[in-house]
């Protein structure tokens, strides 16, 4: 895939449109990502919620301790802003080891890869963030590293051309990717733990606004801190973006803490609904109940008229649409469901309305 299809991803911050354009993504955007770094947990006790996740990750990570040993590569899956990042870099600092950070697309070429394979120390964690970019050569030496942990580097070219095995220190691998459907398999086949982020509860994100709140010396109630965490489509990064807006709202109106009514404000202000959907959630469900008029629509077709790409469609907004109960997937194509069309103060035409259809 081209890094245009991609463009949402890209690393530079200076590639990522406006905040107000994205606040929804749960991507990080320029200079909130010093926001992310400072509100990011260091510990697994400071992570909040996935309970599952953090059950198995604390047994594996004591394990490898006891036997003195580099955990398994760890595979990471879910949408921008769950916490994947933060989660790698919890595993390096329970482990007491080095954490080196890189993406797929940074990785241009073998060399590149190499230069970070042989920098690693016995045990330290590589983070590889959107793993699912890395490009099909330098994937291939990745295997023998994260298998064998051993490094192949070509000396020289053409016929003189030799190739020099170097062996590497045991380390763990953290792949992230927002889809595990788009790596391969082999690449998918190496990695021991794999887990996937689900969007957090309500009550999970009130938790993480407050934690946050503290961090960042907000004082805000807990109708203030429910308000935020309702509409923050299960995202921590969105949450704690919304939790700035709403702090910019309270100064500005001279109000000492964010409760519900100041908080209400700066949704509406931020154009932020009942369910958290921002303007391009509800553009998606307007093109699917009036532009096609309820007709199923294939994936291009939406991302066209929304003017987005459609990778960015698949992996950022339909995810949590259809978690909503939003969107259906058909095998025709993509359809709004009766609660879409009652969410926008529409009529469900009579087949969608049926009732057992969605
Ligand atoms: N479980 C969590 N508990 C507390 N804060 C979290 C949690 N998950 C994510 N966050 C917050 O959300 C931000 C984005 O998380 P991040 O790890 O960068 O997500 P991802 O890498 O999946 O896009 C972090 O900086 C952190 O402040
Ligand atoms: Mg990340």
């Amino acid at each position: 895939m081209s890094d245009e299809e991609h463009g949402a991803w890209g690393t530079d911050p200076a590639d990522l449109p406006a905040p107000e354009e994205r606040l929804q993504t749960g991507a990080p955007i320029g200079a909130e990502d010093e926001l992310d770094r400072s509100l990011r947990p260091k510990r697994l006790d400071d992570f909040i919620g996935q309970d599952g996740v953090k059950a198995q990750l604390a047994i594996f990570l004591e394990a490898a301790k006891q036997r003195s040993e580099a955990l398994d590569h760890v595979l990471l899956a879910g949408p921008p802003g769950l916490g994947k990042t933060s989660l790698a870099g919890i595993v390096a600092g329970e482990l007491g080891v080095g954490f080196h950070v890189t993406s797929g697309p940074v990785l241009e070429r073998k060399g590149d890869l190499a230069a970070v394979l042989t920098a690693l120390e016995p045990h330290d964690v590589l983070f590889i963030d959107e793993i699912h970019r890395l490009n099909r050569s330098i994937e291939e030496v990745l295997y023998p590293a994260m298998e064998d942990f051993q490094l192949d580097v070509v000396l020289g070219q053409g016929p003189s051309a030799r190739t020099l095995r170097l062996d590497l220190p045991t380390f763990t691998l953290i792949g992230a990717t927002t889809r595990t459907g788009l790596l391969t398999t082999p690449l998918r086949a190496r990695f021991g733990v794999f887990h996937r982020l689900d969007y957090y509860a309500p009550a999970d994100l009130a938790r993480i606004v407050r934690r946050s709140a503290r961090l960042l010396d907000v004082e805000i109630d807990d109708d203030g801190a429910g308000a935020l965490a309702a509409r923050s489509r299960g995202t921590p990064r969105i949450a704690n973006r919304l939790l700035r807006r709403v702090r910019d709202v309270a100064q500005v109106r001279g109000r000492p803490r964010v409760d519900r009514a100041v908080a209400e404000e700066a949704l509406e202000l931020l154009e932020v609904d009942a369910l958290g959907l921002e303007e391009l959630d509800r553009q998606i469900l307007r093109r699917l109940a009036e532009t096609f008029e309820g007709r199923p629509v294939g994936l291009g077709t939406l991302a066209d008229s929304v003017g987005e790409a459609a990778d960015t469609i698949e992996d950022v907004y339909e995810p949590f649409l259809l978690q909503e109960g939003l969107l259906k997937r058909t095998p025709r194509g993509r359809v709004a469901t009766a609660r879409a069309y009652r969410h926008l103060g529409l009529a469900p035409p009579a087949e969608v309305g049926q009732p057992g259809l969605f």
